[in-house]
């Protein structure tokens, strides 16, 4: 019998979960920041001598990120032709994004095209197809946690950038919270959508035995994980929930696993700062060189 393709796209219970975890996390604040700092110098350079430019996001989520890169490259290029296309499986996200979309002026100008599926399948469609659009900057934001292999979505959206194009992948970073966290109790929460833990070690392995070009810059965030260790509060475990991707940390594991996630999660995953606990969310920003 063939196996169940595993559900790794965002729907129901899991895009409300991501959206209570943005909201506490800061984490779209932390990527905005740093990425306004280094995409205006990139977008120049990506977009010298064009005549059109084409956006690709992979794994885009409600578009809140694309939506503020976009905009940034259109002012830098305010002459230049854009189109935005997207790669996400999560109809619902997308349906966000699309609002968003609707609701910001000065986009209306850009053509979009909304690819509803997995990336593994947009491969496999423009592969049968044989005609590949090719893009100018492409974007995986905390998602290739998600793909089946790693080396060969790399590989395949490396090989859709155009001529000075770059590959931005946002993920968490090596040795993190998240890291420290995914990699000791991978036995319990590499169980479901994430059977394989992914931080930015893996993605630079990888990158390297491509033998692909890159370059690294940090974005720093922690949060405050304090509710996680008061039992009664429905904030710390909604964040638990998110953070060990169940629909139910005290349902999911036994005492024993729960008392050591915490502990872990209190004493090397995080700092303490005026009695609150600050948990190491730090990100790291990969841009790939066509
Ligand atoms: C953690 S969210 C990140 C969303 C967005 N990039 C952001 O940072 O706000 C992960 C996203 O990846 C999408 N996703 C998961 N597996 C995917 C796959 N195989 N192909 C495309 N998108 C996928 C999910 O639906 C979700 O929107």
């Amino acid at each position: 019998m063939a196996a169940e393709a595993k559900q790794t796209c965002y729907e129901g219970s899991s895009v409300q979960s991501f959206r209570f975890f943005l909201e506490h996390s800061g984490e779209h604040q932390a990527i905005l920041q740093r990425v306004h700092d280094i995409l205006p110098g990139e977008f120049k350079r990506i977009g010298a001598g064009k005549s059109s430019l084409d956006f690709l996001g992979v794994g885009s989520g409600g578009g809140e990120l694309d939506v503020q890169m976009l905009t940034l490259l259109q002012s830098i290029f305010p002459a230049v032709p854009i189109t935005a296309d997207t790669v996400e499986g999560s109809s619902q996200l997308t349906d966000n994004f699309k609002a968003l979309v609707a609701k910001t002026t000065n986009l209306q100008k850009i053509p979009f095209c909304w690819h509803i599926m997995k990336c593994e399948d947009y491969e496999k469609q423009v592969k049968a197809k044989g005609d590949m659009k090719k893009f100018d900057f492409i974007h995986m934001i905390q998602m290739i946690y998600y793909v089946d292999n790693l080396s060969t979505t790399i590989k395949f959206y490396h090989s859709l950038l155009k001529n000075n194009g770059r590959l931005m992948i946002i993920n968490e970073a090596a040795n993190g919270g998240w890291d420290i966290l995914w990699k000791t109790y991978k036995k319990e929460l590499c169980v479901d959508a994430i059977t394989e833990y992914r931080s930015s070690g893996e993605i630079l392995a990888c990158l390297k035995s491509q033998g692909l070009k890159y370059e690294e810059h940090v974005i720093p965030n922690t949060f405050d994980i304090t509710e996680c260790f008061n039992p009664s509060s429905q904030t710390g475990q909604r964040l638990l929930n998110f953070m060990t991707a169940t629909d139910n940390f005290y349902q999911s594991f036994t005492p024993e696993i729960r008392a050591g996630i915490l502990d872990l999660l209190r004493n090397k995953c995080s700092t303490e700062k005026d009695g609150r606990v600050l948990f190491n969310s730090n990100l790291s920003c990969i841009l790939v060189y066509a």
